[in-house]
């Protein structure tokens, strides 16, 4: 009898806990939309083979959307004559790209459906995980949970406190990280997102002319691209290999040779420093990095889903249905 009931509560156990935050495991779509995943991969896939950088700012786009009110695909709304939304907030700001990607995602999983079945929140979780698998390689693969809705809202407001600006200091981006439910692991993981990608003179000028935990020539070989006035657009590699989610960024904060300085503030080289810690052991042993930033990716993209009745499908990103 035991042996039964505890058969029966496996099985209801299974049938009903969602893996995490009421989301479900990444086979969700399966029935309804069979190819749904490969079709988002396939078109990220030919996105990165254009333009390698579009892996880096899919990546971005989904942090963005999990740390303003959720991972809800708020970030995607259009403004509109009596709305605005987030693409104007000063994080997002002639800085998020991709937005046009998404939309190709969304129109081939469209017509890959029956119907309007995949939420353009999940489309950015699965976006950003195969740009992390592709320019990362299988140590960076993981299985990313499903089912999420998209907001009928936006919040501009949100967008400008809730998103870490690079000027941060240590103290400043773990609160930020801890107001979201993440930790000092998560922090200097996550981070190890600035492996790859392009940033604007405007993000970095502040560190490059005035900090003074910069290695001199890495500040004025960036001088030359990012003058004192002009050139805001003007970008950088955020490491020495932009195209490759490794851990040569771990390195160069060791070498002083953090872009932003929200990076250098990971490592100041202070004995007994956790973070500092942390970024020595990434700087060494690649495979703990990704085994940590995958975990940390997973955590993220969980963050404050809107299930069941909660939101909608959004026929197109940009706009509530
Ligand atoms: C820890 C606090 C963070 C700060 C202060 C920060 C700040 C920035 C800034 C200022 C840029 C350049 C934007 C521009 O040029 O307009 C940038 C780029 C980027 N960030 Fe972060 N970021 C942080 C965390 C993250 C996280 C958690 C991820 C993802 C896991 C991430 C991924 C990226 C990527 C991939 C780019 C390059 C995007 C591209 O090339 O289009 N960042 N970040
Ligand atoms: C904004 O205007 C559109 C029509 O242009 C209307 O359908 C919509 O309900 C309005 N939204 C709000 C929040 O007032
Ligand atoms: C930078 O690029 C944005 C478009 O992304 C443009 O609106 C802005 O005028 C440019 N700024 C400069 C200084 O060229
Ligand atoms: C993802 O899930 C599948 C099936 O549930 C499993 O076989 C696979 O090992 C998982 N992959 C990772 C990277 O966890
Ligand atoms: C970080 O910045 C905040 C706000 O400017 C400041 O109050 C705090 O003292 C700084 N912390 C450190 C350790 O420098
Ligand atoms: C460097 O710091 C000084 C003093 O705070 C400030 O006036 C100047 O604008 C800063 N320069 C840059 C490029 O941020
Ligand atoms: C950290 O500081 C110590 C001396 O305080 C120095 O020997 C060491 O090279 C520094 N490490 C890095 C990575 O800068």
């Amino acid at each position: 009898m035991a042996v039964f009931y505890s058969f029966v509560l496996c099985f209801i156990l299974v049938i009903v806990i969602p893996t995490s935050a009421g989301l479900s495991p990444e086979s969700f779509y399966t029935a309804e939309c069979p190819r749904a995943l490969s079709t988002i991969k396939s078109v990220v896939k030919k996105a990165i083979d254009r333009e390698p950088r579009m892996g880096a700012s899919l990546l971005r786009m989904h942090f963005h959307d999990c740390f303003v009110n959720g991972c809800d695909g708020s970030v995607l709304l259009d403004d509109t004559a009596n709305f605005t939304g987030e693409k104007t907030a000063f994080p997002n700001l002639n800085s998020l790209r991709g937005f046009e990607v998404v939309d190709e995602i969304k129109d081939a999983v469209n017509r890959a459906c029956p119907r309007n079945i995949v939420s353009c929140a999940d489309i950015l979780a699965v976006a950003a995980r195969d740009s992390v698998a592709i320019l990362g390689g299988t140590s960076f693969s993981y299985n990313v949970s499903l089912g999420r809705k998209d907001a009928k809202t936006a919040s501009w407001e949100d967008a400008n406190t809730n998103l870490p600006p690079p000027v941060f200091n240590l103290s400043q981006l773990l609160s930020n990280f801890q107001s979201h439910g993440l930790d000092l692991k998560d922090l200097v993981a996550l981070s190890g997102g600035h492996s790859i990608g392009l940033a604007r003179c405007i993000t970095f000028r502040g560190r490059i002319y005035n900090d003074t935990d910069i290695d001199p020539t890495f500040a004025s070989s960036l001088q030359k691209g990012c003058p004192l006035s002009g050139g805001d657009n003007n970008t950088a590699p955020l490491d020495a290999t932009p195209k490759l989610l490794d851990n040569v960024y771990f390195k160069s904060l060791l070498e002083s040779k953090g872009l932003f300085h929200s990076d250098q503030e990971l490592f100041k080289n202070i004995t007994g420093s956790e973070s500092d810690n942390l970024v020595k052991h990434y700087s060494t042993n690649p495979s703990d990095f990704a085994e940590d930033f995958r975990a940390s990716m997973i955590k993220m993209s969980n963050m404050k889903p809107l299930t069941g009745d909660e939101g909608e499908i959004r026929l197109n990103c940009r706009k509530v249905n």
